[in-house]
């Protein structure tokens, strides 16, 4: 068990070590760069450089194509931001969006009220009272030893603030757990359980309480806060004026719906998708893009007949798992969390999410929800505007109910660079032939071979499909033919050209670009080493290291065939 323990620490570290690998590749490479960072940043603001722009775009591009273009039942739209502020009043946003923030009276520091105790069994101190915990059986917590815990109390104890030390007692916390072990004696009690337990019990006999996960300062009672942007239209900043950004793209749908069912020529059941950004004021923005303040949408509202709700929210569920593997992420990193009923909002029928294995925890990409006929109902309330949808077949007349899938194209983003990153061992010399390797951690690569990061993202995703190199920049016949092989491939596919260093040099930048091609134009191209290579280039794999000579001819189609 304590093995156990100490792996699973160990793996967690590991993952935080990778995670701050990624967010330094996504620097150094232009991926994603903090917002404003010449003057300090400004926390939950993003900026996608050369590369992420392209990585965000081709996921727009592939959800558009595949749930937009290649359907006769959906079609697109491109609303405004700010729209007017009877929207978010129906929608419910401006009375109900919002969450429970708690302020440290000592750091000043806010924090999601429902994830104080997320990020106090995260925060360092707190980690040091689970070693204590670490070789115990869930449920025989009984043989902690008391005169440890006492110490670490007095330890940690002086680093908190004054008078609230979250274990000031440890033999009442001891007499409780017993209570609660005696108690439920099957139940297991998880670890993070477990400190809250520890906590709540000492809260209750000694009036403490919960402590500031940053600095064990005493934190407000939490208050509601709106997560809505407002802004002011016009020149004259009062509440007759106030608008707000937009905190998800789907009221922009909901409030255009009689403008598509009237020009369309759309009969339900049917679609309308949109992409685009949204704006929230989070409490927490965290693991770096992930919860971000602004951020974008790619929402689909599927209109259907009422009755039909939980058919069409499986269909939904099924498509939308399985795209996620056309991009490029693993079944085995998709999960779907299905809600319980008790989770559900009091209108909704049915809600998966998408949850994906990053390295900080499983989490949320997407939500599919059957929202029953809310949003249309409150529009139809709000505006006075009939949003019923008259059904020409069966002459019914009725407000159809929607199923919403909605996914986030940072959250994706991030996705598909965790999953791509690979520390891997390749030959020095590529062209011996020899397969990568997985990198040891800790380990020196083997003689030929040298450390290198590859991003494997699938062709279809990757920001450059192809990149073109003349094998030396000074010789200009090279560097001719590889600028016209350059110009046949550039109209199809993003490419790049480089013609900066040496050629294993420029292989390890398209490498961790995660190009999964690059052509090289050497002497044979020329014919200088005979009639039968002349026209012809190196094509190399970035995954197998793979070199072949292809035909300059037949490089578009051979680059099409991996990359659409
Ligand atoms: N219209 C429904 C809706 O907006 P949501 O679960 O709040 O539902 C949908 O958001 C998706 O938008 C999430 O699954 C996530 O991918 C993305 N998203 C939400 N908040 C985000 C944030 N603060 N930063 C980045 N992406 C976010």
């Amino acid at each position: 068990m304590a093995d156990k323990n100490s792996s699973q620490k160990a793996a967690e570290k590991t993952q935080a070590a990778l995670m701050d690998k990624i967010v330094a590749l996504c620097k150094r490479r232009g991926f994603i760069f903090q917002s404003s960072e010449i003057y300090g940043g400004i926390n939950g603001f993003w900026d996608y450089g050369p590369l992420g722009c392209e990585l965000k775009r081709n996921i727009k591009d592939a959800w558009w194509r595949d749930v937009v273009l290649m359907r006769d039942d959906v079609v697109g739209l491109d609303a405004s931001i700010i729209m007017h502020p009877k929207v978010w009043e129906a929608s419910g946003h401006v009375g109900g969006f919002q969450d429970p923030m708690q302020t440290c009276r000592q750091c000043r520091r806010h924090f999601r009220a429902d994830q104080v105790w997320d990020a106090i069994v995260d925060s360092d101190w707190h980690a040091s009272l689970a070693e204590l915990f670490a070789g115990l059986p869930e449920t025989n917590l009984l043989s902690v030893d008391s005169a440890a815990l006492m110490k670490w109390a007095m330890g940690k104890g002086k680093k908190l603030a004054p008078g609230l030390a979250l274990v000031r007692d440890p033999q009442i916390t001891l007499s409780w757990l017993a209570e609660r072990v005696q108690k439920e004696p099957q139940k297991p009690l998880p670890k993070p359980d477990m400190l809250r337990y520890l906590a709540t019990a000492q809260f209750a006999q000694t009036g403490l309480v919960t402590p500031c996960p940053n600095c064990g300062g005493e934190l407000t009672e939490p208050r509601q806060f709106n997560l809505m942007f407002d802004t002011y239209v016009g020149a004259v900043h009062d509440e007759e004026n106030k608008a707000y950004l937009r905190p998800e793209t789907a009221q922009g749908i909901f409030a255009n719906f009689l403008n598509i069912v009237n020009t369309a020529r759309q009969k339900v059941p049917f679609g309308i998708a949109q992409i685009g950004k949204a704006f929230r004021n989070e409490i927490n923005p965290r693991n770096f893009t992930f919860r971000s303040r602004e951020f974008e949408q790619m929402e689909l509202e599927f209109f259907v007949k009422p009755g039909t709700d939980a058919q069409w929210h499986e269909y939904w569920v099924k498509e939308r798992m399985k795209w996620y593997e056309t991009i490029g992420l693993p079944a085995s990193k998709l999960k779907p969390y299905i809600y319980k009923k008790e989770e559900l909002a009091h209108y909704a029928s049915a809600c998966v999410d998408v949850y994906f294995d990053f390295p900080f925890g499983s989490q949320e990409l997407e939500g599919i929800a059957a929202r029953g006929d809310f949003d249309l109902s409150q529009h139809q309330q709000h505006s006075g505007k009939s949003m019923e949808y008259f059904d020409d077949e069966t002459k019914e007349k009725y407000i159809p109910h929607v199923v919403e899938p909605s996914a986030g194209v940072d959250r994706i983003a991030l996705a598909l660079l965790c999953n791509a990153y690979f520390e891997e061992w390749a030959p020095t010399s590529e062209a011996a032939g020899a397969a990568p390797m997985p990198a040891e951690h800790g380990k020196q690569p083997p003689k030929g071979f040298e450390s290198r990061v590859v991003m494997r993202f699938a062709p279809r995703i990757a920001p450059i499909k192809v990149a073109v190199f003349p094998l030396l920049k000074n010789r200009p016949p090279l560097v001719e033919k590889a600028k016209e092989v350059f110009h046949l491939l550039r109209g199809r596919f993003s490419a790049f050209y480089d013609d900066g260093g040496a050629i294993g040099r420029r292989y390890r930048r398209q490498d961790e670009a995660g190009t999964p091609f690059g052509v090289t134009i050497d002497f044979e191209t020329l014919g200088e080493k005979g009639p039968d290579l002349k026209d012809t280039v190196t094509m190399r794999d970035r995954d197998t290291l793979k070199q072949e000579r292809v035909a300059i001819k037949e490089l578009p189609a051979r680059i099409a065939e991996v990359v659409r």
